[in-house]
């Protein structure tokens, strides 16, 4: 399984290097919760992209560590700030980033960015986890290449995923990192769950190795390109006011409301609709910060009900900004 995992990854670039130990792991979720448990003590700071995944903040908030939010421009991460997070006294232990396709906001960060982030990781000594699980799922743009195809120094953590790919149910996933770090984890892995499952890993090495997955990719692509069109196409149509970024890939369209509409009130209302979108701010640092935005899923619903759930969202909207009376 390592062996066809380490073929997987490399097959575009030099993900894993010669000094590089890649590791089976249960979910890139686990990787996330083991690179806090191996890198900080209670209290110590950990930089992130500030929106990003809450399942990233949770693993490393459960292993005590202070969140130091970086925000996002357009092209990833602002760098005049993540060099001031580096430059604190209290220096993170690591700089959590999802380079490609972003949970929750859909960006990419540009291959400026990740050169610099990577120069940045080694001037201050902190590592980048670099979390990837949408990097197969562009469905617009080039490709560009990983921070750690750039690393020569040992200062990146790679996480890859199969849940995104093939299936979340099997919960395989895997890292990419410098062998000494690797050693620590694999004693993470040991006290945490042994081993990932093996029947799991056994038919996830078939898959790579006797079936043709840039095909499969290719097909899941395709599936999801003609559902992100669809879902903007039908905010344009319908929901006209509500602004999202385009993403290039992914699962996700991070979309703001127009000043006026309160997004919480927004969002519970098309719950109560059977439409379900998370509230942006819980994928901020800073949960109670004013917050307009929230996260649509394109890769779930059928195209109908990608349909059915714009209409529901044009007619709340409509709501919510219908004067009240008396
Ligand atoms: C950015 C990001 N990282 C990691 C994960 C965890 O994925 P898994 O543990 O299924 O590999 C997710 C799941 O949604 C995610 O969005």
């Amino acid at each position: 399984m390592r062996e066809a995992v380490r073929s997987f990854a490399n097959r575009h670039e030099p993900v894993a290097k010669e000094n590089d130990t890649v590791l089976i792991v249960s979910g890139s979720q686990q990787i996330l919760d083991f690179t806090a448990k191996c890198l900080c003590n209670e209290g110590d700071a950990v930089a992130v992209e500030d929106p990003a995944f809450l399942g990233a903040y949770n693993a490393f908030r459960s292993s005590g560590a202070r969140l130091v939010g970086v925000p996002m421009e357009e092209d990833g991460v602002d760098l005049a700030a993540l060099e001031a997070a580096f430059a604190a006294p209290d220096k993170p232990r690591f700089f959590y980033c999802i380079p490609n396709f972003q949970n929750p906001t859909g960006r990419t960060m540009s291959l400026a960015k990740r050169r610099a982030v990577y120069e940045l990781s080694v001037r201050y000594g902190v590592p980048v986890l670099e979390d990837d699980p949408y990097g197969e799922l562009r469905i617009s743009g080039e490709r560009l290449p990983s921070i750690k195809s750039m690393d020569t120094t040992g200062h990146v953590i790679y996480a890859g995923s199969f849940s995104k790919i093939l299936c979340p149910g099997m919960r395989l996933a895997f890292c990419v990192c410098d062998k000494a770090l690797g050693a620590h984890f694999v004693v993470a892995k040991q006290c945490c769950d042994v081993h990932s499952n093996v029947w799991a890993q056994r038919v996830c090495e078939a898959m790579l190795t006797r079936t043709d997955m840039d095909a499969h990719i290719r097909e899941i692509r395709k599936i999801y390109a003609a559902k992100a069109r669809l879902m903007m196409a039908q905010l344009d149509e319908k929901c006209p006011a509500i602004r999202y970024i385009v993403p290039e890939g992914g699962m996700f369209l991070w979309a703001t409301l127009p000043e006026g509409v309160e997004m919480p009130a927004f969002v519970q209302k098309c719950l109560d609709q059977k439409l379900a979108l998370v509230p942006g701010n819980a994928f901020l640092v800073d949960e109670n910060a004013p917050c307009q935005s929230f996260r649509m899923n394109f890769s779930t619903p059928t195209p109908q009900q990608i349909e059915r759930g714009v209409s529901i969202m044009a007619r709340v909207l409509a709501e919510c900004r219908a004067p009240k009376r008396g």
